[in-house]
């Protein structure tokens, strides 16, 4: 059986790792195996590349640049560890997937549909099972990383484009409401974690699980 695939997606800020913590929790709980994840990162190859993306002296990248990087890196991930692992039959939770690329590169950068396209072919048409968006205002999310330390290199831009960015990810959640849950991210951290088992949990009984 293969197993699920699940992605959480969000602002700067927004607490995934926690929240990632908590959803490795639910499914570990009832016995299954379960790995986390992230993106741009997961192998070897992908996580250099996420070097080269995060880098912030690497301020003369071309915004088509970033996009096709961000693929490549998705491209390595989903095949050499994403794919593998749901063929398994395992939970696989990922920080971050196509959905960054959508917000961050074809609204925040204005780069439009050719984002889709072009991840499209670098997913092989891999979509996730069940999608958390940490919906939390770009201003708040940016209080909280510049109190976490220095910002990398997309975190480096200006407040407008945070908020072209939060767009995109709005017109994602508007667009698929059966698979992205939209959370708002400025509730306690329980309150997010049961409302996000509580979806989780549903996912599991359609599931058999
Ligand atoms: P992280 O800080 O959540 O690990 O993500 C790294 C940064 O990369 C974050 O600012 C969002 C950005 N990003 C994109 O712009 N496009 C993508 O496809 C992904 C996965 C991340």
């Amino acid at each position: 059986m293969r197993g699920l695939f699940i992605t959480i997606e969000g602002g700067d800020g927004a607490g995934k790792s926690t929240q990632i913590r908590n959803i490795e929790g639910f499914f570990a709980r009832k016995g299954l195996v379960v790995v986390h994840t992230r993106e741009p990162g997961g192998t070897e190859i992908s996580e250099k590349l996420r070097d080269i993306l995060l880098d912030s002296g690497n301020t003369e990248m071309e915004d088509v640049t970033e996009m096709l990087i961000y693929a490549a890196a998705r491209a390595q991930h989903v095949r050499e560890f994403v794919m593998p692992s749901l063929e398994k039959g395992e939970i696989v939770v990922c920080d971050r997937f196509v959905d960054s690329s959508v917000a961050y590169q074809a609204y925040g950068r204005e780069l439009g549909d050719m984002v889709a396209e072009v991840n499209h072919h670098a997913t092989g048409g891999l979509k996730p099972d069940i999608t958390f968006w940490l919906d939390i205002d770009p201003k708040t999310g940016r209080e909280r990383v510049s109190k976490m330390g220095e910002f990398d290199r997309l975190e480096m831009e200006e407040l407008d484009f945070h908020y072209r960015v939060y767009d995109g990810y709005k017109k994602i959640a508007e667009s698929d409401p059966g698979r992205v849950k939209r959370i708002d991210a400025s509730k306690s951290i329980d309150e997010i974690s049961k409302e996000i088992e509580t979806y989780l949990q549903e996912l599991c009984s359609e599931r058999g699980l």
